[in-house]
């Protein structure tokens, strides 16, 4: 049997890689952001619109999905691709994260997790058969297994029995999968901030190496202090198997980004570009700039030095007064030009390794970044 997502390596500039991962619905150049799109739709923005700003990949949510409109109804209607235009490759994250972070009252035991739904309060329980079940019926290229990312600073009493559920879940998610040869598996490394027990976690999950499409590393990002997550990214990336994509889950800011590259990071997913779009903060070569400042209301540079549709097009001035009138449009500007911000990012870091520059790239873009938005 054919497998349903394959990984090539270009090219290796000290740690950091770039690739080619191809999958049902597609190539993806790797290194790579990922937008994400929860409810079947990255918030504000199109189809068309995305694939202009080169998205390569979007995210889907288990969670979300599942409770609303639900993965039934999404099969009924030939599949989430369909159901949202989108055809290039899906990555469905596994509603672990979710029901950790969104969802009410949770309890976990061996068989799965139990919890209440964020929409209605009502009494839900997700197992990893159940996870795969959904994500089968959403028919994603890349489906995550069912984990726990517990919070960024759990001590290693609580770590290592939720380490191990971890792993057997993913045994589990394996064996229910019933689209082998369409839908691949990425399992999750957890750890927290412990490099041995990350050691521990992944030589446990590379038992099933041949199960798995790709690795991901959770439970980061996620409340530890910076320099920890830095030091469990240098420790564990250059560990994962070198013929499969890694993916480092849940980071979307650009300094991060550039360090997880460096230790050969190749995919990278965050509703933070989005978020902060909307609320009005823009990424900016020069580092982030707050468009709802008075002082931008006679300013007619665009947002930021780049070539892109809103940069090319809008001034300063005019997205504050979006912004400030509460028009839709201002929402959809900031969001198109943040994940612009982090594509091209990606875009740039990809030739550089191809170049045997990245760290000279990764420096220039520090120095600037840092200097505070002009
Ligand atoms: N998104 C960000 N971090 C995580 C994680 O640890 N697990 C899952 N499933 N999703 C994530």
């Amino acid at each position: 049997m054919d497998k349903p997502i394959k990984y090539k390596l270009i090219h290796k500039d000290k740690n950091a890689r770039s690739g080619i991962i191809t999958t049902p619905h597609g190539e993806i150049k790797t290194p790579v952001f990922m937008p994400v799109g929860t409810q079947a739709t990255v918030k504000t923005m199109t189809p068309e619109e995305l694939e202009e700003i080169t998205s390569q990949i979007i995210l889907g949510n288990t969670y979300h999905l599942h409770l609303r409109p639900s993965d039934e109804l999404i099969y009924e209607l030939g599949g989430l691709h369909k159901f949202m235009n989108w055809n290039k490759p899906i990555l469905t994250d596994s509603g672990g994260f979710q029901i950790f972070s969104l969802a009410g009252i949770r309890k976990i035991k061996e068989e799965g997790a139990y919890f209440s739904s964020h929409l209605d309060g009502s009494k839900r329980f997700i197992s990893p058969e159940k996870s795969i079940e959904i994500q089968n019926n959403l028919g994603s290229d890349i489906m995550m297994v069912l984990d726990e990312c517990p919070p960024g600073m759990s001590t290693k009493e609580y770590l290592v029995p939720s380490i191990d559920r971890t792993v057997r879940w993913a045994k589990r998610c394996i064996d229910a999968n019933r689209n082998k040869d369409t839908q691949g598996l990425f399992c999750i490394v957890q750890g927290g901030i412990y490099k041995d027990l990350r050691d521990y976690c992944l030589d446990k999950l590379k038992e099933y190496d041949d199960d798995f499409s790709g690795y991901a590393i959770g439970g980061l990002a996620v409340g530890e202090p910076t320099d920890k997550m830095y030091e469990i990214l240098e420790h564990i990336t250059p560990k994962l198997p070198e013929d499969k994509p890694r993916y480092l889950m849940g980071v979307g800011e650009p300094l991060d980004m550039l360090e997880a590259v460096e230790h050969g990071v190749d995919m990278m997913d965050c509703v933070h570009p989005s978020r902060i779009g909307r609320h009005g903060t823009v990424f900016t070569k020069y580092g982030r700039l707050v468009i709802k400042n008075a002082k931008y209301s006679k300013d007619t540079r665009p947002l930021d030095v780049a070539d892109n549709y809103v940069c090319r097009n809008y001034t300063r001035a005019y997205i504050r007064h979006l912004f400030k009138a509460n028009e839709i449009l201002g929402q959809r500007l900031a969001t198109y030009h943040n994940l612009w911000f982090l594509l091209n990012l990606m875009n740039e870091a990809r030739q550089a390794i191809e170049e045997n520059r990245f760290k000279e790239f990764k420096e220039e873009f520090i120095k600037n970044y840092t200097q505070g938005e002009k």
